[in-house]
């Protein structure tokens, strides 16, 4: 399944349909439990935004999902999967990409390398080298970072764009890894409100029109009631609620929160 090679630069990205499942998967770091076991079950296509406070395992829950991590107990599967069975590398980037809350471009690099380095995994070493210094499939770069409205700065050192311009970029890279999910670690949180609202709506954008499943923690509760379709809430490594956005109430999410103190005073 070699998508990249077979894919024209005008068709970015190839359509999916993932589904992602989670069975009494539970992380700790060394004794510190940071997810509680969980089942969770999460169709092919769908929206989910993890919401939650501070220290609540968003990132954990990600990560585990992306196969960053290993779970403790558990198992992780993608696509009917089992994740921990599949060799890194190739296999696992055509199934799973990550938008990280910075972003990782590599600042010596141009948009355009960066944008490149979403098919790193699957080249060989030396590839990936002389494209360091030759970028190559250099119209499916320029295709990704027009996609994402940034052609204008593919030249320009990764290292002196401004957030939401890097923001674009990693968006970009993830167009040219064509992973079937897609996973963001507060994808907006370095922007703007204006800028947030825009990017959020390319990614979701790009996830609807290709079917592929995103999954992404937020702190905006209202960027994720107005962009996700579920809203997961975790504390604490274990899950508060698991609800269709429409259903969450102002009550439950300042539960999430633990803001029945400030409540109450106000
Ligand atoms: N590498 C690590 N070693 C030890 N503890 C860790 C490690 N990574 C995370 N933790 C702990 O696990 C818990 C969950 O962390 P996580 O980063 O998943 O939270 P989060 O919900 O993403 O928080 P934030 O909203 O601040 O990004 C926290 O208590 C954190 O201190
Ligand atoms: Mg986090």
């Amino acid at each position: 399944m070699a998508l990249l090679r077979t894919r024209e630069p005008e068709t970015l990205y190839s359509a999916a349909s993932c589904s992602v499942s989670l069975t009494a998967v539970s992380k700790q770091y060394g004794v510190k439990e940071a997810i509680f076991p969980l089942n969770l079950s999460i169709d092919a296509g769908e929206r989910v935004a993890f919401l939650g406070p501070s220290g609540g395992g968003k990132t954990t829950l990600l990560r585990l999902l992306s196969g960053q991590l290993e779970t403790s107990t558990g198992t992780v599967c993608l696509c009917d999967r089992d994740l921990s069975t599949m060799p890194t590398g190739r296999q696992v980037s055509q199934l799973v990409g990550m938008i990280h809350q910075q972003f990782d471009l590599i600042p010596n690099l141009s948009a355009l390398q960066n944008t490149l380095a979403g098919q790193l995994g699957e080249w060989s070493l030396i590839k990936s080298l002389v494209s360091l210094v030759w970028p190559m499939n250099r119209d499916i770069g320029l295709s990704a970072l027009t996609r994402v409205g940034v052609e204008g700065i593919a030249y320009q050192r990764a290292g002196s764009l401004s957030g939401g311009e890097q923001q674009r970029v990693a968006i970009a890279r993830l167009l040219v890894q064509d992973p079937q999910v897609i996973l963001a670690d507060e994808p907006v949180s370095s922007l703007d409100p204006a800028r947030a609202g825009e990017v959020l709506q390319l990614l979701v954008g790009i996830a609807e029109e290709a079917g592929k499943t995103l999954i992404a923690s937020m702190h905006s509760v209202e960027l994720a009631r107005e962009h996700f379709s579920r809203l997961i809430g975790l504390r604490n490594g274990a899950v508060i609620f698991d609800l269709p956005s429409h259903e969450v109430t102002e009550d439950m999410l300042h539960d999430l929160y633990n803001l029945q103190g400030l409540r109450s005073e106000t």
